[in-house]
């Protein structure tokens, strides 16, 4: 028995001395709400390789997607009592958090391009809105994109008239209710995972979101049009438990930052394509038709959802708007 113990102590004692301790790995749960096949969902994949190789194993990441662990309106409140490590929710949902300023990304027309957007999410005005964050136990960590919104219903939706008195379902963003209402229809806050099955019993009538939710999410199979609307914007911050990120060994927290630098590269360089390619993937289905508006039609919507910009400025900031309005040249 003596000997056995001893033999015991020596091995662990030889690993020890080797480096190779029984550490448990440290894990970072990573929900979210999308399919895998999107651009967020394949970020998050892609951060998880990373992470995991350039750690050699000491992190554990570990994906929940498609809302399968937490859903809209519970991931919040799950990232900041540590229930789950980290998120990458839409800019339009950290206004039920206090900080209505992340609504800046849900005016109307208020990027062009992605370029211009870049301005922002790359730029002083992306970073002091992360920063934000951090008073509420958050840490802020990048934005990755996602893409411009189209529409959707089961009528031809071309000119503001065409919307009027169409339930649409909208993310939590007072901003993007003043859109909708602005077109004269009737916004309805609801989690993205409620979405198929609202078009599909017609508690809603409408939704607005980039191609690649729209498609991964088969809305085709439940929205006869969609049009190219192009009206706003959608896209994410990576955010993680701040008392979690600030107690991770420096060294870890260094690597899992290059990590997710590389990751918000290939994020960014594939959001464009994704889209562009769900738009094709819905046209072949055959059960959507794609509507491509004409700039008379565009600039029909563009001058009916410009009073959002004015009377969202006590909401969101006026100081807000105003330094996005200057990095990307938009005059309302
Ligand atoms: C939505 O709720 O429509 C989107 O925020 C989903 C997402 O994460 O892209």
């Amino acid at each position: 028995m003596k000997f056995r113990i001893a033999l015991v102590l020596a091995v662990s004692g030889l690993l020890a001395a080797a480096g190779v301790s029984a550490q448990q790995p440290i894990v970072i749960k990573f929900s979210h709400v999308v399919a895998v096949d999107t651009p967020k969902g394949k970020a998050a994949e892609y951060f998880k390789k990373l992470a995991e190789e350039r750690t050699k194993g000491r992190v554990k990441v570990e994906l929940f997607p498609n809302s399968s662990l937490f859903k809209d309106g519970e991931e919040m409140e799950a990232v900041q009592l540590g229930s789950v490590q980290m998120l990458a929710p839409s800019l339009a949902k950290f206004g039920p958090l206090g900080l209505r300023e992340f609504e800046v990304f849900d005016l109307p027309y208020i990027f062009d391009d992605y370029n211009q957007l870049h301005k922002v999410t790359q730029g002083p005005v992306g970073a002091g809105l992360l920063k934000k964050l951090d008073s509420k136990g958050i840490v802020g960590l990048a934005y990755w994109d996602n893409g411009f919104k189209v529409m959707s219903a089961n009528k031809a939706i071309r000119v503001p008239a065409d919307y009027k008195g169409l339930k649409m379902r909208i993310q939590s963003s007072k901003v993007l209710g003043d859109e909708m209402k602005a077109l004269g229809s009737i916004p309805q806050v609801m989690a993205f995972s409620e979405v198929y099955q609202a078009l599909q019993t017609g508690v809603v009538d409408g939704t607005e979101n980039p191609p690649s939710n729209f498609y991964t999410q088969k809305l085709q199979e439940v929205q006869k049009y969609l049009a190219l609307t192009d009206h706003g914007y959608l896209g994410y911050a990576v955010i993680v438990n701040k008392k979690f990120w600030d107690g991770l060994p420096a060294d870890i927290r260094t690597t899992l930052e290059g990590a997710m630098k590389d990751t918000t590269k290939f994020a960014n360089d594939i959001a464009k394509k994704e889209n562009d390619d769900a738009i094709e993937a819905v046209r072949k289905t055959g059960k959507t038709e794609i509507l491509t508006l004409t700039p008379e039609q565009k600039a029909a919507m563009k001058k009916a959802l410009n009073v959002v910009h004015k009377d969202n400025e006590s909401r969101v900031g006026k100081e807000t708007i105003q330094a996005v309005y200057k990095e990307t040249g938009f005059t309302p």
